[in-house]
């Protein structure tokens, strides 16, 4: 009797035990190996049934990728009167420092293509060509700095691809990439090839990202312009040059933006500008009252820079709106001898110096439509990295990731078409830029395969 429970407690126990290990087996065993993405000799865009729309997307994750060797595409190029300080990599690689270690990833669905771009670039550059008054000097370049220039600039990734079989004496895109488009003996100065037509996808920091897209343009033999229809940014200018001065500054009010993917966001006044109102005050009447005997600069500095009192020559002050920067200083017991005796004129004329010392955006941004409106883009630029910004070379970072997102068709005639009953094999080049704009580095050919 003893003996048999003895044997039904040992089964009962042998079960349990059993039980427990298939349980431990279930919980605990080991998964298989996650797929981890391999580097491929062409970026190959698998097909895919869930649209990879966010830096997210469990899809990015495991996908193979394409490692750009990036070497020099154009260098050693400076730009034309009044734009100085916008060649960050006027050495090309060398200039970059660290190996952006550019790579590619690509999918496409029935309607789109996605291609996720990563590189690295240890600081934000967001303005293009802003307004300063009577600012620094570009050691590279001869440019007086008295009164108006255009300075600064923003980091951009651009790629190029075939709308019609284009040709220089490069050769032909399908052999040369964007070669066939540029960079003939040294002068690339047109960006243009002798024949055919390139699609140039240009995702900008200052003037297309900001609102979701990227700047879609085409290059042929007569023009290298934007696509039909309204462009992302227009330059907020008073007159034909680089020297004109701003013709709008910010209006006070939020700026909401509803982005190409259909959120909104804020965009800060002091890199961007979309609620405008018409730059006003006399630059050189301000300019005087700011450096009178034991007035302003005497606090500020000469050029805003600080002294006995606060800096205000950051784009901090920017993000103050006209209205709001009067009232400052209205409040401020220690200026009222200085400030508090202007009449209403000056006090614009003041302000209007101070935006000049700060820097006035360069550019005015406005929602893309037909054909400018194409292309779309995600990125890991948030608007925390945007505020803590004071100065332009200030903002720490680390990697880029950019999405850009494309209709295989469009169906316009500015634009490359993915029609894969053509072809799944399709040429392009790629090229990224660090505070610059007409230096730029990457690889001219690649191969962009459907699988
Ligand atoms: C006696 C010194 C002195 C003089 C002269 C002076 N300021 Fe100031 N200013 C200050 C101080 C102090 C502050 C507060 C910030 C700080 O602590 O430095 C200030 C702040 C400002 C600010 C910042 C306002 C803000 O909200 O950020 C502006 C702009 C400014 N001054 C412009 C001027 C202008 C324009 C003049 C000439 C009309 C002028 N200041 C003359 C001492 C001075």
């Amino acid at each position: 009797m003893r003996i048999k429970k003895y044997l039904v407690f040992i089964l009962i126990l042998g079960i349990f035990i059993v039980v427990i290990q298939s349980c431990e087996k279930d919980n605990y065993m080991v998964p298989p190996p996650a797929k981890i993405g391999k580097a491929t000799s062409s970026l190959e865009a698998q097909f895919v049934n869930t649209a990879p729309l966010t830096l997210l997307s469990p899809y990015w994750k495991s996908a193979d990728y394409l490692k750009v060797n990036a070497v020099d595409v154009s260098k050693n190029y400076l730009f034309g009167d009044g734009l100085l300080n916008m060649t960050g990599i006027f050495g090309g690689k060398s200039d970059w420092g660290t190996d952006p270690s550019l790579t590619l990833k690509a999918a496409y669905d029935s309607s789109n293509i996605y291609i996720l771009a990563e590189w690295m670039d240890n600081d934000v550059n967001l303005s293009e060509a802003s307004w300063l008054w009577n600012g620094p000097g570009d050691a590279k370049k001869a440019d007086s700095t008295l009164k108006w220039t255009s300075q600064r600039n923003n980091d951009k990734i651009a790629l190029a691809f075939e709308i019609q079989t284009a040709s220089n004496a490069n050769g032909n895109f399908s052999n040369v990439g964007c070669a066939a488009s540029c960079h003939v003996n040294g002068n690339n100065s047109t960006m243009q090839p002798d024949a055919g037509k390139v699609d140039i996808w240009n995702w900008s920091l200052a003037r297309s990202a900001p609102l979701g897209y990227l700047r879609d343009m085409v290059s042929d033999p007569t023009s290298f312009n934007d696509d039909a229809g309204q462009v992302s940014s227009t330059r907020n200018s008073s007159g034909a040059t680089n020297r004109s001065g701003p013709a709008y500054e910010w209006d006070g009010t939020t700026q909401t933006v509803t982005l190409a993917n259909g959120q909104n966001t804020i965009l800060d006044p002091g890199f961007y500008l979309v609620n405008k109102t018409p730059f006003i005050g006399d630059m050189v009447r301000g300019d005087s009252i700011y450096h009178a005997a034991n007035s302003c600069a005497h606090c500020h500095g000469e050029f805003g820079e600080g002294a006995e009192a606060a800096f205000i020559n950051g784009i901090a002050l920017n993000k103050k709106s006209r209205a709001s920067l009067i009232s400052a200083m209205d409040n401020n017991a220690d200026m009222a001898p200085y400030w508090g005796v202007l009449g209403g004129a000056d006090r614009d004329n003041l302000v209007a110096f101070i935006r000049g010392l700060s820097g006035v955006p360069g550019y005015v941004l406005s929602k893309p439509t037909g054909s400018c409106a194409d292309i779309s883009s995600v990125n890991n630029v948030t608007p925390i990295h945007v505020v803590n910004a004071m100065l332009p070379k200030n903002n720490v970072h680390t990697k880029y990731q950019v999405l850009i997102i494309r209709k295989l068709k469009t169906n316009n005639t500015d634009d490359a078409q993915f029609d894969l009953s053509v072809s799944k094999t399709f040429k392009f080049g790629v090229a990224i830029m660090n505070n610059d704009s007409r230096n730029h580095i990457g690889s001219p050919v690649e191969t962009l395969t459907f699988k």
